[in-house]
């Protein structure tokens, strides 16, 4: 169905509400359940949900204050529960085979024992992961700590989150899903084709998420306007930058705060997302409609980093697909196929390790990103990387033919755990190992 942009008012997340907070532990009770929502005017679309809400309700959890989830599976197929980009035990982690069968539930337990960041949660059982967070089993998780609340940062009502998307619908208002499939052309944020959001003339906090399955966007805003990341995946950066445009791949946050106080009352500036040829695209709509007091500010000095330990082992890692328009594509890492029961990757407990990560296609984009761990961007192209990529991550772009170097440090908890492209279409062709650490 044709979709009139700038209809829908932009939907605030709610929060989600523990069901008991007893010893200083959240306790959340969640069911995955399939729903009908509408998304479109006059369509109620099938999706699947936790708890029966798309996105999925934002969890705030707090450094050291554990998050316990039950979790239960009202779905006719299995799934797995991931928080991306949590230090979490490996019978924790949702991992692509540690899945929940159809009416199971799990517990998983989140300690929590790591500094503020913005960071979300969404399925992963093997196989289906991409088509049910495509479908919908997708939400925000935020931690914070005193670092964070010391600073003068926008809180509150002016700290958002906005999860971007794309989808394709069908005549009937339904999702569809194809494997692999570049054309999802409707943007969905927070859940709704391009909405507008009514805004104060003063500076809002927005932590972005790309929440897309395969999309990597460049975002700007109207008029050539300068936002400033404070933050990405890991949290906050050592120091704000001013940027024009932001590049954020499947499966990686940004946060940026953008200042409405220059514009008049009336004003309108839209998010706009530019297209490979140039070409940009209205995502959503800022109408600034009021003033509004703003003690606000950004520090120059958001956070310090600790520094680098010095490395104590090197890999190598080429990321690699079919490409050659054959039918069923398959994806690789280092050349192999995903297989659960083989470890790709020995990494002794402690460790911090240099990966060097190679995309080997010419054509396919790939990002990477590491379970368990925040890691630090020391090398892009063999130059150090710009300042989006200053801070911790936990999911790194790697175009066609380009090479990341990356350092993270193994001395949280001992195990399995998976590394994968976040398209997900491709972690579902096979491109996804596991790194085992003892
Ligand atoms: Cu967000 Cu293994 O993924
Ligand atoms: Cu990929």
């Amino acid at each position: 169905p044709p979709i009139v942009p700038f209809q829908t008012p932009l939907p605030l997340i709610p929060v989600a509400q523990p069901v008991s907070t007893a010893g200083g532990i959240d306790r959340y009770d969640i069911n995955v359940i399939s729903t009908t929502k509408q998304i479109l005017p006059g369509f109620n679309t099938q999706l699947l949900t936790y708890g029966g809400q798309f996105p999925g309700a934002t969890i705030k959890a707090r450094e050291n204050r554990p998050v316990i989830i039950r979790q239960r599976n009202g779905l006719s197929v299995p799934i797995a529960r991931h928080l991306h980009g949590a230090s979490v035990a490996p019978e924790s982690d949702g991992g692509p085979m540690d899945t929940i069968a159809p009416n199971a539930e799990r517990i998983y337990t989140y300690p929590n024992r790591q500094p503020h960041a913005s960071l979300w949660y969404h399925d992963h059982a093997h196989h289906l992961e991409s088509e049910n967070v495509y479908r919908g089993l997708q939400g925000s998780y935020l931690i914070s700590d005193d670092i964070e609340d010391d600073l003068p940062l926008p809180k509150g009502a002016y700290d958002v989150v906005i999860q971007l998307r794309d989808a394709r619908f069908d005549a009937a208002g339904q999702l569809v899903y194809t494997m692999g499939d570049r054309a999802r052309t409707t943007l969905l944020t927070n859940g709704v084709p391009y909405p507008y959001f009514q805004v104060a003339a003063r500076k809002y906090r927005f932590r972005l998420a790309n929440t897309s399955n395969m999309r990597f966007f460049t975002l700007r805003l109207s008029g050539g306007a300068g936002m400033v990341q404070i933050g990405s995946d890991g949290g906050l950066l050592p120091a704000p930058h001013v940027t024009q445009s932001l590049f954020i791949t499947s499966g990686e946050r940004a946060d940026v705060v953008i200042d409405f106080s220059g514009y008049p009352i009336g004003s309108q500036v839209f998010l706009e997302s530019v297209a490979s040829n140039g070409s940009a695209e209205q995502v959503m709509r800022f109408d600034v409609t009021r003033t509004a007091a703003d003690p606000s500010s950004i520090p120059s000095v958001l956070r310090t980093l600790p520094p680098l330990p010095t490395a104590t082992a090197h890999r190598t890692i080429v990321m690699r697909m079919d490409e050659d328009g054959r039918p069923s594509p398959q994806a690789y890492m280092d050349d192999k196929v995903y297989d659960h029961h083989r470890v790709d990757a020995h990494v002794r407990f402690g460790a911090s390790e240099i990966w060097t990560v190679t995309n080997a296609n010419t054509l396919a984009p790939h990002n990477f990103h590491m379970h368990l761990v925040q890691f630090r961007v020391i090398e892009r192209n063999g130059v150090a990387p710009g300042p989006a990529e200053s801070g911790l991550k936990d999911t790194v772009a790697v175009m066609p033919g380009e090479t990341v170097k990356l350092q993270a440090t193994f001395d949280t908890y001992a195990g399995e755990f998976v590394y994968h492209c976040h398209m997900l279409d491709h972690s579902a062709m096979g491109m996804m190992a596991t790194m085992k650490i003892a």
